[in-house]
């Protein structure tokens, strides 16, 4: 077992509801995970059935010095079962146990874990404390931090949620070295989502050090991380419920849940929709005037680079293009029927636009 070793703490700064971001190696283990829990509380480590049986002992063995009693949810894995009966296994587990309203909540796992279990403590008993473990990448520089909890709806993803932040968020870099290859690079289109939107510094970075972080290099990952929580930490800290900036950190995604809710949660990884869909905001970002051909192609080869698809998939063989905007009016960016995208509007910096339906349509059948 590795010794625990706090690379870098980010704070995210929300008043009454403030918590660290800890990241490091050997933190599952570590009385850190429980540090803000109170002592003698229920627990119960709400996970799914791959990363239970890899991490859940070892995180129960670290909790039971501060809780009386530990218990383990596995849900079943996978985004398709990001829905409202999954959702209520987490109530059943509670009721049954008797939990009261001190009960923490631990979510361990990528996103879908981390969204139904944050939904969950937001609605149990009106709200009780969680704390976030992230064990994907992707958990660990977007999902897991800022407070976004949902489930999907056959018609719109994340369509049914609360804003609820947990206590705090421990980031294990150890654990990325069980995640596969593909869930790696899904998590690495919302690393590069930074760059373009506020920093291109990082950008530069990622290009420089892409195949380092494809490769699980811990120092790698350890400033991905920590660069990442950074960014979203100072957008989250202005515009927590996400009134208006916040909604940069979207780029890529208005396009993305199209694909993921056209294609059938599940068939294309969160990621890997982000990806392409992060191709097609900055095509239309270019269509717009914008930004020039060149950050197009800097950015698509970056995607590309990073093991992600750069082109869009194709949800309806009869009306492709159709189909995309009809999903994408159900976004929660859309205003009275109108889409709203992020886009680019100079390196390093986002907007949130409208555009025309026929512009959009011929920017998803170019990138599809
Ligand atoms: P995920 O939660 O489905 O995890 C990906 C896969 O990796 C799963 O099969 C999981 O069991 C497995 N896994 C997780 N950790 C592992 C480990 N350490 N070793 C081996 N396997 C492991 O997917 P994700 O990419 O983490 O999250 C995607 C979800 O996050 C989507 O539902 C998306 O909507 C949501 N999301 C939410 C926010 C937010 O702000 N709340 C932001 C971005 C994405
Ligand atoms: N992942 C987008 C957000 O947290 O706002």
């Amino acid at each position: 077992m590795t010794m625990p070793s706090i690379a870098a703490q980010v704070d995210i700064a929300l008043g009454e509801r403030s918590y660290p971001i800890v990241i490091g190696t050997g933190l599952l283990g570590d009385a850190v995970v429980s540090q803000r829990a109170r002592a003698g509380s229920q627990a119960l480590i709400v996970t799914n059935t791959t990363v239970g049986p890899l991490y859940a002992d070892q995180l129960a063995r670290a909790l039971g010095a501060r809780h009386g009693a530990v218990r383990v949810l596995e849900l079943p894995d996978g985004e398709q079962f990001k829905h409202w009966e999954t959702l209520n296994l987490i109530f059943d587990e509670l009721l049954a146990h008797g939990a009261d309203r001190k009960t923490v909540l631990y979510a361990l796992g990528g996103g879908v874990v981390g969204d139904m279990t944050g939904f969950a403590a937001a609605c149990y008993m009106r709200g009780v404390p969680f704390i976030q473990v992230p064990t994907t990448l992707l958990a660990q520089v977007d999902s897991s931090v800022g407070g976004k909890t949902a489930i999907n709806h056959p018609l719109g993803k994340n369509m049914i949620g609360a804003f609820y932040q947990p206590q705090v968020v421990v980031c294990d870099l150890d654990v990325l070295k069980t995640l596969p290859p593909r869930e790696l690079s899904a998590g690495l289109a919302e690393v590069i989502k930074y760059g373009p939107i506020a920093d291109m510094a990082f950008l530069d970075w990622i290009e420089a050090n892409v195949e380092a972080l494809r490769a699980c290099e811990p120092a790698a990952l350890a400033h991905a991380v920590r660069r990442s929580c950074e960014i979203k930490a100072h957008v989250v800290g202005q515009d927590e419920r996400e009134s208006g900036l916040r909604a940069i950190l979207n780029f890529g995604h208005t396009f993305g849940h199209a694909i993921e809710a056209g294609m059938g949660y599940g068939a294309w990884l969160h990621g890997e929709a982000v990806g392409a869909g992060m191709v097609m905001a900055a095509e239309l970002s270019r269509e717009l005037g914008l930004v020039d051909a060149a950050f197009v192609q800097r950015l698509t080869a970056l995607i590309a680079r990073a093991g992600l698809p750069t082109r869009g998939a194709v949800i309806d063989p009869v009306d492709n293009a159709g189909r995309y905007l009809e999903l994408m009016r159900v976004d929660k960016k859309a205003e009275a029927g109108a889409i709203r995208f992020v886009v680019i509007d100079g390196p390093g910096r986002a907007a949130v636009r409208a555009a025309p339906d026929a512009l959009v349509r011929q920017v998803i059948d170019r990138c599809t």
